[in-house]
């Protein structure tokens, strides 16, 4: 099943995510709607459960998109369940990002080059990884959803200043895009 993605302004997306445990229902099927919600939408990478109305520690990544480009990246497919991050480091890195919560803005957001993140996976294995580069970047993007921040939280005053016209309409659900969305 594809879910609707719950747009800028929707309050799950500024809840605290909750952790779950094993017996959370359905899992398994939620995992794969949410694989399958993020293919739907295309140009999507990621996807954390918050942006389907979900408020739990649970995100997905799907890098293999871009192998095309950075062959490294085929097969890069993970879930994250009650993530982690321990520790962020190395240089500020500064990139484009987009949200598929917020269509048709991108801005440029800095985040550390670097992070350790603990977690476990789809089968409740339990993971401790460092990551650099771009999943890190991808990492730390999903990471603020279940935690209630979104990206133009990083953006300046000035610049947020700019795109406010545009936050309001996406609040209101004035957005054109080819996936099913839910504004608040
Ligand atoms: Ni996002």
């Amino acid at each position: 099943m594809v879910y609707p993605i719950y747009l800028y302004g929707n309050p799950v997306l500024r809840k605290q995510a909750q952790p779950i445990d094993k017996d959370y229902p359905e899992l398994k099927q939620f995992i794969s709607d949410m694989f399958d919600t993020l293919y739907k939408a295309e140009d999507g990478i990621g996807l954390a459960a918050p942006q389907v109305g979900k408020s739990i520690r649970l995100f997905v990544i799907d890098l293999s998109l871009l192998a095309e480009d950075k062959p490294e990246y085929k097969g890069w497919k993970k879930v994250f369940i009650n993530a982690e991050i321990t520790e962020r480091f190395g240089d500020n890195v500064s990139m484009d990002e987009g949200c598929l919560s917020i269509p048709g803005l991108t801005e440029t957001v800095s985040r550390k080059k670097s992070i350790i993140i603990k977690y476990v996976d789809e089968n409740f294995e339990e993971h401790e990884e460092t990551y650099s580069g771009y999943p890190a970047r991808v990492i730390q993007h999903e990471y603020d959803h279940i935690d209630g921040h979104v990206y133009i939280d990083h953006i300046s005053p000035i610049r947020r200043q700019l795109i406010k016209s545009k936050l309001n309409n996406i609040a209101k659900g004035k957005v054109s895009c080819h996936y099913k969305v839910k504004s608040a």
